[in-house]
């Protein structure tokens, strides 16, 4: 019997070195394509990088959301992916545990180009979710991304909200808000504005989860602390007492997981819980 020469072992049968060819083949196309996907997102880092770069700075006395806003719209110019590169299911799956339902209204602040966005839409009933954004670039592509999804019938709403400025959510009251990776990029200050904002959008009972950057070891001096040019991480205290001037109470969640989370000791990704007190 001949055996396949390149991957054979002369014990096995000739089905079964034809096996190992199959599977070794699987293994070369699977690896061969990492390494494409590899190329490609080192090729998008580096154009996004350039493009940043390319940003007017941030000004003294201009709002840090609105040198953001400006990246961010830089961002959706070269990168018409963003936010779709991984399966974002994880945040619809966190946020059923903890209550949403179909029928349930949601606010998505700081949708992005709505990478989790179209599976909210998907499973929530018609009308329900609203997105909003400080980049209207993004909120242009994902008005895309909810054709493409074949999604355009579930009534949808997505605001532009410029440098973060709420207005044009008001009157609008919601049983979820949620906040992925949209605290993390935001100053002390603008997260006080959020905070004396979001009660007003929360109906008596509603939540608004958002997750940050919280440190898992000392509270940290003065509550907060800025890491590079657009991370911050919040502690507990600061939090607390924040949101407790504007009627509001916190609870820290430890329980959620991030896909592409980075693992360093002193710091994991969090969800703060806001509530009317
Ligand atoms: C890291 S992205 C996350 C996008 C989306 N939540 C997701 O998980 O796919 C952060 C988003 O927050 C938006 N953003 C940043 N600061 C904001 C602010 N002050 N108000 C509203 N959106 C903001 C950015 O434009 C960006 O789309």
């Amino acid at each position: 019997m001949t055996a396949v020469t390149l991957f054979s072992d002369e014990s096995k049968t000739m089905t079964e070195n034809a096996s190992i060819l199959q599977r070794t083949k699987k293994l070369l196309k699977r690896f061969s394509a990492k390494s494409a996907d590899s190329a490609k997102s080192d090729a998008i880092r580096q154009k996004i990088s350039e493009q940043r770069k390319n940003v007017e700075q941030w000004k003294s006395g201009e709002r840090y959301s609105e040198y953001y806003e400006r990246e961010m719209d830089a961002v959706a110019e070269v990168y018409e992916e963003a936010f779709h590169n991984i399966d974002r299911t994880y945040q619809l799956e966190y946020l059923k545990a903890h209550g949403l339902k179909p029928e349930l209204s949601l606010l998505d602040y700081g949708c992005g180009p709505l990478g989790a966005g179209i599976h909210f839409i998907r499973y929530l009933d018609h009308g329900c979710y609203v997105g909003a954004d400080i980049s209207k670039k993004f909120l242009e592509l994902g008005q895309g991304w909810i054709e493409k999804y074949g999604l355009a019938d579930k009534g949808a709403r997505t605001f532009h909200i410029p440098a973060g400025d709420l207005s044009p959510l008001h009157g609008l009251k919601f049983d979820f808000v949620w906040a992925q990776s949209v605290i993390t990029h935001m100053p002390g200050e603008d997260v006080n504005y959020l905070l004396s904002q979001i009660g007003g959008l929360m109906k008596p009972e509603g939540a608004f989860l958002a997750t940050f950057l919280f440190p898992t070891g000392e509270e940290i001096a003065g509550g907060v602390q800025r890491e590079g040019e657009r991370t911050w991480i919040y502690g507990r205290d600061f939090l607390e007492q924040m949101a407790a001037r504007h009627g509001l109470r916190v609870r820290i969640l430890e329980d959620f997981h991030h896909p592409q989370e980075g693992r360093k000791a002193d710091r994991k990704i969090a969800v703060m819980e806001v509530r009317h007190a």
